[in-house]
């Protein structure tokens, strides 16, 4: 095999907090090497040095056995090295062409850009991965899945040699996901060197040939994928062994907490379901299905415009977020960085933001000693890696982000919380946490809604599930008679059918 890229001894730290400590890695032509640790271990911080957007303390890069040093993203770009980044990096305000080809625009006559090669070039990307995205779309009018493949489509646009996934399937649907597996397919067949990291250790199993494991900054596994099982692969990344990947007890549910009757709203077309205090009702169903949509119009966020919504049995109407909460409905967002958190602002003020009238005084001010307190207790009860409270957002690993996400929709105590994909880019450890979470909320008469596209998970711990498809609840299982078969069924013969 042909080494097309080698790091040796890399450390960097930040602040003077070491995060990275003399890594070693290869990436092969035509191999694709998985990269796995917890929240925090530094696997993002490794392949932004890699691709120029963080600077090394110490430590040598080799691409093609020629030592490199990378300033610049465009440097490394232009060395042939491409990355799918884990949080979005696209502009909103820009189509999917120009998105694409920022920066590198085709130029013709005068050096005007040439915008039919864009959109040429655009149009053979997306049928590369099988999507019906216009060129001309502006990005902020597609799903996050959506954005995601034209994030791939970027990465692919290079035509690089070697090329960096990180948590690529993150955002999409086990459809799109299988698109995108077949695109690492071909591109390790044609000799392209790949690293892909993923909290989904099933993708690592499918997909990579060679394993890597990196805990708290040091590397502490690697070798072929083929000599190592699950269990072992958790055993490098946490340190130990994990007991039940699903914690789950049956519910004794109480009243019904929340009916919704025959609601329409922008994606939601006549959805009715009830759920009880102390049940966690799952949402499944392939992308653009509208289970996101009935989320934001059940939190206020787009307006019902027919139906009844009803909490502990009386009639509510929801207008807006602030009413939702005030109505007991928490919402944790699938898009963390557009609408959960501020990233440039601290832990500490993004998770009291929503409701800092909980630790006013009687005169008004706030009480800092209770704030801090209920913080502290998140940070510890979900073990969120941060060097203090104060710490920006921007500046944690995604895991880490998305557990501030939860705990911001935990502080109000609400009475139903909805969790939208509540795990994605979460670690085993981690994910674990926030299902005995949920099961700790659901002991104490919280009604759940959770929308997921990762199906083990729905039926692992959910008590009822609903198929939603055309923004319509279309089926219903309880726990004991569904199963992942079942469900894929049901969401897809009502796709078909409405074709
Ligand atoms: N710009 C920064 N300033 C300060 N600390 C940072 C910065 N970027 C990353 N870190 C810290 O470096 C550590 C490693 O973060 P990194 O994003 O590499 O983790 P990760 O392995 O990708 O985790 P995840 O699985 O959650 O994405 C974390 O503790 C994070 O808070
Ligand atoms: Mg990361």
């Amino acid at each position: 095999m042909t080494t097309l890229l080698q790091l040796d001894g890399i450390s960097k730290s930040f602040s003077g907090i070491n995060v990275l400590d003399k890594v070693n890695l290869e990436m092969q032509a035509g191999s694709v090497i998985g990269l796995a640790g917890e929240n925090g271990a530094g696997k993002s911080t490794l392949m932004k040095i890699i691709t120029g957007v963080y600077s090394k303390d110490e430590g040598r890069l080799r691409l093609r056995g020629e030592e490199k040093v990378f300033n610049t993203p465009r440097q490394a770009m232009d060395a042939g090295i491409a990355i799918i980044h884990q949080e979005l990096n696209l502009l909103p305000e820009l189509s999917v062409a120009e998105n694409i080809f920022l920066g590198r625009e085709p130029k013709g006559f005068l050096g005007l850009i040439n915008q039919l090669i864009m959109h040429e070039k655009t149009v053979q990307l997306m049928q590369r991965l099988n999507q019906k995205i216009s060129p001309d779309q502006t990005v902020g009018s597609l799903s996050i899945a959506q954005q995601q493949m034209v994030e791939i489509a970027r990465a692919l646009s290079f035509d690089a040699d070697v090329i960096i996934m990180d948590e690529p399937t993150d955002a999409l649907s086990e459809r799109e996901s299988e698109i995108l597996f077949q695109v690492v397919d071909d591109l390790k067949s044609q000799g392209k060197a790949l690293a892909y990291i993923s909290h989904r250790l099933q993708e690592i199993f499918k997909l990579c040939n060679e394993v890597a494991v990196l805990r708290d900054g040091s590397m502490v596994h690697s070798g072929a994928t083929q000599d190592i099982d699950e269990d072992e692969l958790i055993r490098h990344m946490v340190g130990r062994t994990l007991s039940e990947k699903y914690p789950y007890t049956a519910a004794v549910p109480g009243d019904t907490r929340l009916r919704v009757e025959n609601i329409h709203a922008p994606g939601v077309n006549d959805f009715s379901f009830s759920a009880r205090a102390g049940e966690v009702i799952g949402f499944s169903g392939l992308a653009g299905s509208g289970r996101t949509e009935f989320a934001r119009a059940l939190y206020g966020m787009t307006c019902v415009s027919q139906g009844v919504v009803e909490i502990d049995g009386t009639a509510v109407s929801i207008h807006t977020p602030g009413d939702a909460v005030s109505a007991g409905v928490g919402y944790v967002t699938e898009d963390r960085k557009g609408e959960g958190l501020i990233q440039d602002h601290g832990l500490r003020s993004n998770m009291t933001l929503s409701a800092l009238s909980l630790f006013q005084t009687k005169y008004g001010l706030i009480d800092r000693r209770r704030e801090i307190d209920a913080v502290h207790k998140y940070i510890e009860v979900f073990s969120i890696k941060t060097q203090s409270s104060e710490m920006p957002v921007a500046q944690l690993s995604g895991g880490n982000q998305q557990k501030v996400s939860i705990a911001k929709t935990l502080i109000p105590g609400p009475r139903i919380v909805i969790l939208d994909e509540p795990t994605r880019g979460v670690d085993v450890g981690a994910k674990r946490e926030i299902y005995l979470l949920i099961q700790q909320l659901k002991e104490q008469g919280l009604c759940i809604l959770l929308m997921s596209s990762d199906l083990p998970e729905i039926l692992g711990i959910s008590d009822r599930i609903m198929v939603v498809a055309r923004g319509h609840v279309i089926a219903e299982f309880t726990r004991e008679e569904a199963d992942q078969e079942k469900i894929m069924h049901a969401a897809i013969a009502r796709e078909e059918k409405c074709i």
